[in-house]
């Protein structure tokens, strides 16, 4: 894939953005704070966190947040999400299949938010996280 630069030129400002919004997130039990950013084709960055809850299984990702917020907002079309966290920031499977509802080809940046300062976050196309995805047919709305 080329360069991340060429495909989102404005990814440091959306890593910025899921950095930020990591600092919201609610997450008493697992203490894994989590945040991320899309960026839409208007130019829009929404952001989101994880929403942790007593009763487990009811606990939000920041990337379902995150996607909510958009389509809240009439934004549906995303072009790329960063993930902030510490370690290896890649979406759950959950995840992938709701981002995948709005753009299969959209560019997930994981930004491990150790990394050093100038480093390059990884980036993969959500087509290749999620292949054969599960869809239905639609008219769009
Ligand atoms: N989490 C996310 O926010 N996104 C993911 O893709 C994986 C997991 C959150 C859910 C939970 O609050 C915490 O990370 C630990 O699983």
């Amino acid at each position: 894939m080329s360069n991340l630069n060429t495909l989102v030129p404005r990814w440091r400002e959306l890593c910025e953005a899921s950095r930020q919004v990591r600092s919201k997130a609610w997450a008493p039990y697992s203490k894994y704070h989590v945040g991320a950013a899309i960026l839409t084709d208007c130019g829009q960055i929404i952001s989101g966190c994880n929403v942790e809850n007593a009763s487990y299984g009811l606990t939000i990702c920041a990337e379902r947040v995150a996607a909510c917020s958009a389509v809240a907002q009439g934004l549906k079309k995303f072009v790329a999400v960063s993930v902030s966290l510490t370690g290896i920031p890649v979406p759950c499977g959950a995840c992938r299949q709701f981002l995948n509802e709005f753009n299969p080809e959209v560019i997930i940046i994981f930004d491990d938010v150790t990394a050093a300062d100038d480093a390059i976050p990884e980036f993969m196309r959500l087509s290749e996280l999620l292949p054969r995805a599960f869809r239905l047919e639609h008219e769009g709305m």
